[in-house]
C-alpha cells in the first residue's frame, strides 16, 4: 500500500466526481433518447433532462476551468515517463474542451432547430436559445449538422472517458502510485510525497 499523497482540495474532488457522474448520464440518456420514436412523451422528458444536466456541466466547468487556473495541479509522479506525461496533459486539455464545448455545441443545436422547443432546466428554470444561432434556427440543416457534430464529440468523450479510467486504475494497480488516490472522496488527508 503505497502512502497517502498531498490530495486535491474537496472542491477540486467534488467538482471532479460531480462532473464525471453527470457526464456518465449524459452519453447514456443522449444515446437512449435520439434512438426511441420521435415525439413520445418519453423522449421529450429525456432530452430536458439531458439539456438540465448538460447546462449544469457547463456551468460547473466554467467553476472548475477557473478553480484549476487559482489552484495549480498536483504534480505528475516523477517515476512516469515523458511520453505518458505528454499523454496525461493532452487528455485533460481534451476533457476540458469537450466539456465546455460540448454543452455549446448542444446548446446552438437546440437553439438552431426549426422545431422552437423551449428549454425548462429540471422543469422549473427556463433557458433561453443562444441569441445570434436562435436567428437562423429557419435552416433545419444547421441544427441538423450542429447535432451530428454534437452527438459524434459526445461519443468520442465516451472513449476518451473509458482511456481515462483505463489509466487511473493502471496507476493504481500496476504501477501503485497515489495518482487516483489523490482525487479519491472520503480519504484522510495526510500530508507526504506526491507519487
Ligand atoms: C458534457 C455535456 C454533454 C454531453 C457529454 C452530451 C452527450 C450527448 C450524446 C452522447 C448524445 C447522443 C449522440 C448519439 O447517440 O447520436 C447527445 C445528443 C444531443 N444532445 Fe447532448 N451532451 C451534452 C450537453 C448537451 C446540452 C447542454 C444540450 C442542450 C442544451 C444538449 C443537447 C443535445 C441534443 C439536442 C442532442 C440530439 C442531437 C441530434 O441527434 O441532433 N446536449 N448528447
Amino acid at each position: 500500500m503505497p502512502s497517502l499523497p498531498r490530495r486535491y482540495d474537496a472542491i477540486a474532488i467534488f467538482l471532479h466526481w460531480v462532473t464525471a457522474l453527470a457526464v456518465i448520464g449524459l452519453i447514456a440518456i443522449g444515446f437512449v433518447m435520439t434512438r426511441l420514436s420521435a415525439g413520445s412523451h418519453m423522449q421529450f422528458m429525456l432530452f430536458q433532462l439531458h439539456k438540465s444536466i448538460g447546462i449544469t456541466v457547463l456551468v460547473l466547468s466554467v467553476v472548475r476551468l477557473g478553480w484549476r487556473v487559482t489552484h495549480p495541479t498536483l504534480p505528475l509522479p516523477i517515476a512516469m515517463p515523458h511520453w505518458e506525461r505528454v499523454a496525461a496533459r493532452l487528455s485533460h486539455a481534451f476533457f476540458y474542451g469537450l466539456l465546455l464545448g460540448l454543452p455549446l455545441l448542444g446548446w446552438a443545436t437546440v437553439s438552431a432547430s426549426p422545431l422552437k422547443i423551449p428549454t425548462m432546466l429540471y422543469g422549473v428554470l427556463p433557458w433561453p436559445d443562444l441569441p445570434l444561432v436562435s436567428d437562423l434556427s429557419g435552416h433545419g440543416r444547421l441544427a441538423e449538422r450542429l447535432g451530428a457534430v454534437h452527438g459524434f464529440g459526445g461519443l468520442f468523450m465516451g472513449g476518451l472517458l473509458i482511456v481515462h479510467v483505463a489509466a487511473a486504475l493502471r496507476h493504481h494497480l500496476i504501477m501503485k502510485d497515489t495518482v487516483l488516490l489523490r482525487m479519491l472522496p472520503l480519504l484522510k488527508p495526510v500530508a507526504g510525497p506526491t507519487q
